[in-house]
C-alpha cells in the first residue's frame, strides 16, 4: 500500500481512538453511607497530610470520597449546601487514566479527557504521584469559593474517618488547568485536593 495512505488511515484510527477514549464512563459502586468514626473523633483527626504512599484507592473508596463531596443525600439536594440551592459546583478527578466529571445522579465518572492532570498541577512534587486530585470549579464568583470550601472539609472529614491523607491546594496555575479541560470562559477553578493513604 502506498505509505502516504498507509499513514493516513493509522493517523485517522489514532484520533478516533483518542476521541472514543475520552467518551469513556466509569461506573462506581454504591458508597456505603453507613458507619464511619464518631463526628468529635473524626474533628480531632482531620489534618494535613502531604507524603503519600503508592497504594491506589480502590473505587469504592473513590465512590465515597466523592459522595462525601457532592453526592445526592436527601431528595435532590447535596451532602453541602448551596446558595439558593443552585447546586453549580462541579467535581473533576485527575488521576493515572485522565481526567473526569463526577456525575452524581448517575454515581459515575465521564471522561473530559485523557490527559492526566497531576504533573501539570505539580507545584508540589507529590501531586504527581499521589493517586488522585480533586478538582472543584464553580461559576459564581461570590458562592463557587464557599461551596468548594464545604466541598473539600467534607471529603477531609471522610479522610480521617477512613484513615485516607488529604491536602487543599491553592498552589497551582488555575489558568492552565481551566485551559486543559476546555472550560467555558465562566467555569473557574477554585481550589483542588490531593488525596491518598499516607505512608506508613
Ligand atoms: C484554601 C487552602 C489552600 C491551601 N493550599 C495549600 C497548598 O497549595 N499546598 C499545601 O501544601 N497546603 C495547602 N493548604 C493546606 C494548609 O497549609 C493546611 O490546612 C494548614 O497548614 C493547616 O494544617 P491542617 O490542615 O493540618 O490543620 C491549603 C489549605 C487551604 C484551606
Amino acid at each position: 500500500m502506498n505509505k502516504k495512505i498507509f499513514s493516513l488511515i493509522a493517523l485517522s484510527f489514532m484520533f478516533s481512538a483518542t476521541l472514543a477514549n475520552a467518551n469513556e464512563v466509569q461506573t462506581l459502586p454504591a458508597p456505603n453511607i453507613k458507619g464511619g468514626q464518631p463526628l468529635m473523633e473524626t474533628l480531632t483527626n482531620r489534618k494535613t497530610i502531604r507524603d503519600f504512599s503508592d497504594q491506589a484507592i480502590d473505587n469504592q473508596t473513590l465512590s465515597e470520597i466523592l459522595w462525601s463531596a457532592w453526592g445526592i443525600s436527601h431528595g435532590e439536594k447535596r451532602t453541602i449546601p448551596t446558595s439558593q440551592n443552585k447546586q453549580n459546583l462541579k467535581v473533576y478527578i485527575t488521576k493515572a487514566d485522565g481526567t473526569w466529571l463526577y456525575n452524581a445522579q448517575d454515581n459515575r465518572l465521564e471522561q473530559v479527557s485523557t490527559q492526566d492532570l497531576r504533573a501539570l498541577m505539580a507545584k508540589q512534587d507529590f501531586v504527581k504521584t499521589a493517586p488522585i486530585t480533586l478538582i472543584f470549579t464553580g461559576t459564581d464568583a461570590k458562592n463557587s469559593p464557599m461551596h468548594a470550601g464545604s466541598a473539600y472539609q467534607n471529603v477531609g472529614l471522610y479522610c480521617a474517618s477512613q484513615g485516607l491523607g488529604n491536602v487543599v491546594r491553592g498552589y497551582l496555575d488555575r489558568e492552565a488547568v481551566e485551559k486543559a479541560l476546555k472550560l467555558p470562559s465562566e467555569e473557574k477553578v477554585i481550589i483542588t485536593q490531593t488525596i491518598g493513604w499516607p505512608k506508613k
